[in-house]
C-alpha cells in the first residue's frame, strides 16, 4: 500500500529525492517524477509499464516557466495558454535541450501543461524542476480520477499519493501542437475544440494514427477496461446480448438493473466526464462478462467522452 495524504512537503521531499508521487490534477491523477532526472523518468516508464516510444507530458507551474523548456513558441500557443492555463490543455512545442530525450521519446517537441489543482500548483511552485507525469494507471488502462484508483493499481509501486480528492474534469487534457505553423489537435480532452476555435479559429483534429501515433491516446485501443465494451444503441444491444451477462453504461437513462451505471441522470456532459472513468472501473468489477455502452451527445466535452468510449470498445 502507498501512503496517502495531503502533505505537500512530504511529496516535495520525495520528488527531490528522485522518487515518484501520484499527484492530483483537474483531469486525472498523474504519476509524477523530476522531468530533468533520467533515473526518475525511467522509473515512471517502469512503474506504468509504458513503452518508451510514448512521450510524457511535462507539468509546469505557470506560462512564465515555458521559456525554460521550449523555444519558437507560436503566438497562438501564447494566446491559448493565456486563456486556458492553468487548465486541461497541453501544448506541444519545440523542446529545448534541457528536456531529456527520454521524456519526449526522441521527438524534438515537448508536451507542456500547467494543471489546475491548488495542491499540485503549490507543489510545482515549490520545486526547482518541472514534473513529468503520465496518467497514474498501467499503460492502456482507464485513467485514475480518485486516489483510490491509483492505490488499486499502483499502490505497491509508489512512495506517496498526494490526495487531492476526486478530479473535477475527469478526462485528460486536450493536446494541441503545430505542424507547418498550423494548430492541430492530437487528443480531445478537457478544453473543447469549440473553445479553442473560438479563440484561434478553425483547427484540425488528428486524433487517430495507427502507423505513427504522436500520442498513445491516438492508439485505437487505449483507455480500456479489461472487460469487452460494446458501444451502440442500448435498447438494440440489450436485445442482441440478451443471453449474455452484461452491465450497462448509460448517459441518462435508468434501466433499473443491478449492473448499471448512469453517467449523468440530468444529462450534463461535465458530470458525465467526471464520472466516466470511475464508471468504467466499477463496471470492470461487476460480475458481468460484457459492458454495453452508448455514446453521449457529440458536442463539447461529449466529443472527448465519445473518443474514450470508442477506444475502450476497440
Ligand atoms: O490530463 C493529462 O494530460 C494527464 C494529467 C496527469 O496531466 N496526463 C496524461 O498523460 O494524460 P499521458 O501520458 O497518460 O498522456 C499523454 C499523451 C501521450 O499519449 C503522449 O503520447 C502525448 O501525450 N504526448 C506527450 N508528448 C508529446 C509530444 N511531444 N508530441 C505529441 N504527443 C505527445
Ligand atoms: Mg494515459
Amino acid at each position: 500500500m502507498a501512503e496517502s495524504g495531503t502533505d505537500i512537503d512530504k511529496a516535495k521531499a520525495l520528488l527531490l529525492a528522485g522518487e515518484l508521487v501520484a499527484i492530483p490534477t483537474e483531469t486525472v491523477y498523474g504519476l509524477a517524477g523530476n522531468a530533468l532526472n533520467l533515473a526518475s523518468v525511467t522509473k515512471i516508464f517502469e512503474v506504468k509499464g509504458r513503452p518508451q516510444f510514448d512521450p510524457l507530458i511535462v507539468h509546469v507551474p505557470d506560462f512564465a516557466a515555458v521559456g525554460q523548456y521550449a523555444t519558437n513558441i507560436p503566438e497562438e500557443a501564447k494566446l491559448l495558454a493565456q486563456h486556458f492555463w492553468p487548465g486541461p490543455l497541453t501544448l506541444v512545442l519545440s523542446k529545448k535541450n534541457i528536456i531529456p530525450d527520454l521524456v519526449t521519446s526522441g521527438l524534438d517537441s515537448v508536451g507542456l501543461r500547467c494543471p489546475h489543482h491548488p495542491m499540485t500548483n503549490k507543489l510545482l511552485r515549490s520545486l526547482p524542476f518541472p514534473l513529468a507525469a503520465p496518467s497514474a494507471n498501467p499503460f492502456g488502462y482507464v485513467s485514475p480520477t480518485r486516489p483510490e484508483h491509483v492505490e488499486d493499481q499502483l499502490g505497491n509501486k509508489i512512495a506517496y499519493i498526494l490526495d487531492g480528492g476526486a478530479c473535477s474534469i475527469g478526462v485528460e487534457s486536450t493536446i494541441l501542437g503545430f505542424e507547418n505553423s498550423k494548430p492541430i489537435i492530437y487528443r480531445l480532452g478537457g478544453i473543447t475544440q469549440e473553445q479553442i476555435e473560438a479563440l484561434i479559429g478553425k483547427v484540425s483534429a488528428r486524433t487517430y494514427s495507427s502507423s505513427n501515433p504522436k500520442s498513445a491516446g491516438q492508439l485505437q485501443s487505449h483507455y480500456a477496461p479489461r472487460k469487452k465494451l460494446v458501444l451502440g444503441n442500448l435498447h438494440e444491444l440489450m436485445k442482441k446480448h440478451s443471453s449474455d451477462s452484461y452491465g450497462i453504461l448509460s448517459f441518462t437513462e435508468n434501466f433499473h438493473l443491478r449492473n448499471q451505471v448512469i453517467l449523468s441522470s440530468q444529462g450534463e456532459l461535465s458530470e458525465a466526464a467526471q464520472n466516466l472513468f470511475s464508471a468504467l472501473r466499477q463496471l470492470d468489477k461487476m460480475p458481468i462478462d460484457i459492458i454495453l455502452a452508448e455514446p453521449v451527445p457529440d458536442v463539447g466535452l461529449g466529443k472527448a467522452i465519445n473518443d474514450r468510449l470508442r477506444r475502450a470498445s476497440s
